[in-house]
């Protein structure tokens, strides 16, 4: 758990003692919510589903406790961390001194509010079928050019079961398209046979479905919802997803946050015919949505999809969004997402990071489908061997003083 090598002057954690997350302290228990010490720093976390006690270790992701820990696992871990954890934090504060420009002081927002936090999700995409067909994606139900793959129910639980066990990962997401031989009690099923064994936070990205069904995958032990709205623009939105409406979609976020699923959520930029005040809008839907993390990046085409001529929007504009969503929302959580390391393979993720993002996944699909997933072409991050590219994370993290510990509500 605690092996650490000391690469250009930092610890740095080796890919498989990755520990996204730090073990807190209980310091306070009042009903649900704990209030946790991360060296001297506290913070609060929900506790649905285990027997606390004051003094016990746990981990916590995104605002919820996952596990206990003993004394001594906890020490071995936070004897790695200690070190690390208050040099990262010195790398952070000078980064985001003495801002000058728009994304500085974005980063200096972000230090303020939120301190060297990051919270690091493993995404796995267990089907790339899809019964729509949104112009801009790559999955849609008419491209007919893409291999569809379907992982079984047993074969999602042994990638999660490798993520968790064998990478260290606490939160992860399980995405697909909106493939409907994945029925009720499948899902359920799935959800369920995760949590029997792995303490992570688990989030679902599956698209529109009954509300029914998600109560039921809420109640199975998914805390976590990524759907995004797209875009604000109502006309644009219907042109984009035909046969679909804005207004449903938002009312469809509104009740899964209300049944307390944790919601991620946000839209694209750079969408054909979308305007900068589109945009403004957009942020300014994630932020009433009450998004418990911002999730949007770049429109980036496809060939094969009927906006294949299309251009992708410029780095500069998705990093002033997400500079302005930053600065608009001191305390959110704001993801750098693949698209945009995909826009620029040398420092989208970088740059994204000190613009005010302070979230990032990492893609844990089988390697034998990952090259599927085809959303949009040349996806970053996805040829790498997993432990390479946690590597490639953590150093990036590191470099930038940013630590895994995400918590807070
Ligand atoms: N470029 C970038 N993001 C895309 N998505 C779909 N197609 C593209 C594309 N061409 C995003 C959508 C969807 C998420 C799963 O992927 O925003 O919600
Ligand atoms: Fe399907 Fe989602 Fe792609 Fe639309 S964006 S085609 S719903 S996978």
């Amino acid at each position: 758990m605690s092996s650490a090598t000391n690469i250009g002057g930092l610890h740095k954690l080796s890919a498989h003692s990755m520990c996204y997350s730090i073990p807190g302290k209980i310091l306070e228990i009042k009903d649900n919510i704990v209030t946790v010490d991360y060296f001297g720093e506290r913070k609060k976390a929900k506790n649905e589903f285990l027997d606390l006690s004051i003094g016990d270790y746990i981990y916590a992701q995104a605002g919820f406790v996952i596990q206990r820990i003993t004394a001594n696992e906890a020490s071995a871990s936070l004897e790695t961390w200690k070190e690390l954890f208050f040099k990262l934090r010195e790398i952070d504060l000078r980064l985001a001194k003495a801002p000058k420009n728009l994304y500085q002081i974005a980063n200096n927002i972000r230090q303020k509010h939120l301190g060297n936090s990051c919270c690091v999700h493993g995404i796995i995409e267990f089907s790339n079928y899809c019964r729509n067909d949104c112009l801009y994606c790559g999955l849609r139900k008419s491209n007919s050019s893409l291999s569809r793959y379907r992982m079984s129910p047993d074969e999602i639980i042994a990638a999660v079961e490798l993520s968790a066990k064998e990478l260290g990962f606490k939160a992860l997401v399980l995405q697909s398209g909106e493939d409907l031989y994945y029925d009720d009690d499948m899902l359920v099923g799935i959800i369920k046979g995760i949590l029997k064994k792995n303490a992570v936070f688990l989030s679902l990205s599956i698209g529109e479905k009954d509300i029914v069904t998600y109560k039921k995958l809420y109640e199975a032990g998914a805390r976590g919802l990524l759907l995004r709205f797209e875009t604000s623009n109502p006309s644009l939105y219907s042109k984009m997803r035909p046969g679909f409406f804005l207004e449903n979609r938002l009312e469809l976020i509104k009740q899964l946050r209300k049944m307390g699923f944790l919601i991620m959520t946000g839209f694209l930029i750079g969408l054909p015919q979308q305007s900068e005040q589109d945009i403004l809008k957009d942020i300014e839907q994630t932020h009433s949505l009450g998004a418990d993390m911002f999730s949007f990046g770049p429109f980036i085409p496809h060939p094969q999809t009927p906006l294949e001529n299309s251009v992708s929007p410029s780095l500069g504009l998705v990093l002033n969004t997400i500079a302005q969503a930053r600065i608009l929302n001191p305390e959110a959580k704001i993801l750098v997402t693949t698209s945009l390391e995909t826009l620029d393979k040398e420092n989208g993720a970088r740059l994204g990071l000190l613009s005010g993002g302070n979230s990032l996944m990492i893609n844990l699909t089988p390697e034998k489908y990952r090259k599927l997933y085809e959303i949009y072409p040349n996806r970053a991050g996805i040829d790498l061997d997993l432990k390479k590219r946690i590597n490639q994370v953590v150093e990036l993290l590191h470099s930038l003083g940013r630590a895994p510990t995400d918590l807070g509500i």
